[in-house]
């Protein structure tokens, strides 16, 4: 599976192409000179995978996904217990330590696929998925909330990577999790930290595809993708359909300022909570 990208560019062009890169949420940037003066650019993958990247470029320069071999074996030297809200996700090789009362532990190993739990935008997408759990109305304000909350909350995971979310929300209490991703290797991840968990009766993972989400029946009280703006933005239609009356979705991997028209696509839902961290914002919308 990819884990970076290339993006080869003339050498008065790094400024500019570094600049958009970097808006598109990578983390790291290295340059390199290539064949024929050109420049090499080489990133990390943001939320919104090669996707993303494409969009930042605007068609400029062709983004190439790449394998970088240290890329996992290096984070996993320096894996961490990861706290979000009630959430401790915890690398099954680094020790786990103590857990306070009220803390649920997920065991997630995400192998090559994105989502070890310590990314911001993974963070905030636990954090309110354990708010929305523990409390269906989370986000409205008492006089706006339904009269009926969501009694039987299963959960939707759009782009779920290592399965850290769905896997997370089913240990929090939901009765069920469906999790859907284009990566035939998040699949399997999700498939294995599902069962690492023993929840893999309630985690269903479709085979992965071009357009997982057309695999999915039904509506769900809680929807949640982090899947970053690009690839939000185009599945909007497609992620509003999925949520059932009176239900939530968590939109995540948005990157500060985030696109001031994103949730405009995606009424009649609107934001009931707007959560940010380390500039990393997630939108909770009902
Ligand atoms: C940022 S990772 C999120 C992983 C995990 N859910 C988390 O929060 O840590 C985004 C994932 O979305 C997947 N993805 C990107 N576009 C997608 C799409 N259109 N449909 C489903 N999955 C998609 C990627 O393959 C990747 O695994």
């Amino acid at each position: 599976m990819a884990t970076a990208a290339e993006v080869r560019v003339g050498a008065d062009e790094v400024d500019l192409a570094s600049g958009l890169l970097w808006g598109a949420g990578v983390t790291a940037l290295s340059e390199e000179a290539g064949p024929d003066g050109a420049v090499l650019l080489r990133v990390d993958l943001p939320p919104g995978g090669v996707a993303s990247l494409e969009a930042a470029v605007g068609g400029r320069w062709p983004v190439v996904a790449v394998e970088v071999d240290d890329g996992v074996a290096g984070w996993r030297a320096h894996a961490r217990v990861v706290r979000a809200g009630p959430v401790v996700v915890h690398p099954p090789w680094v020790p786990l330590g103590e857990v306070a009362p009220g803390e649920v532990v997920v065991e997630i190993d995400p192998g090559p696929s994105f989502g070890h739990g310590a990314h911001p935008t993974t963070r905030l997408c636990l954090a309110a998925l354990a708010r929305i759990l523990a409390d269906p109305s989370d986000g409205e304000s008492p006089a706006n909330r339904p009269p009926t909350g969501v009694s039987d909350p299963a959960v939707l995971d759009v782009g779920c990577g290592s399965g850290v979310l769905a896997v997370a929300a089913v240990v929090l209490g939901a009765p069920s999790a469906v999790a859907v991703d284009v990566d035939p290797a998040a699949v399997a991840a999700t498939r294995d930290n599902a069962r690492r968990n023993g929840v893999d009766d309630r985690v269903t993972v479709p085979p992965a595809g071009a357009t997982p989400l057309t695999g999915v029946d039904g509506t769900f009280p809680v929807v949640v993708a982090n899947i970053g703006a690009a690839a939000l933005r185009e599945l909007a239609p497609a992620l509003v359909a999925r949520v059932a009356p009176g239900g939530t979705l968590v939109l995540s991997g948005l990157l500060d300022p985030r696109p001031a028209d994103l949730a405009a696509a995606f009424a009649p839902l609107a934001v009931a909570a707007d959560d940010r961290l380390d500039g990393w914002t997630a939108l909770t919308l009902r």
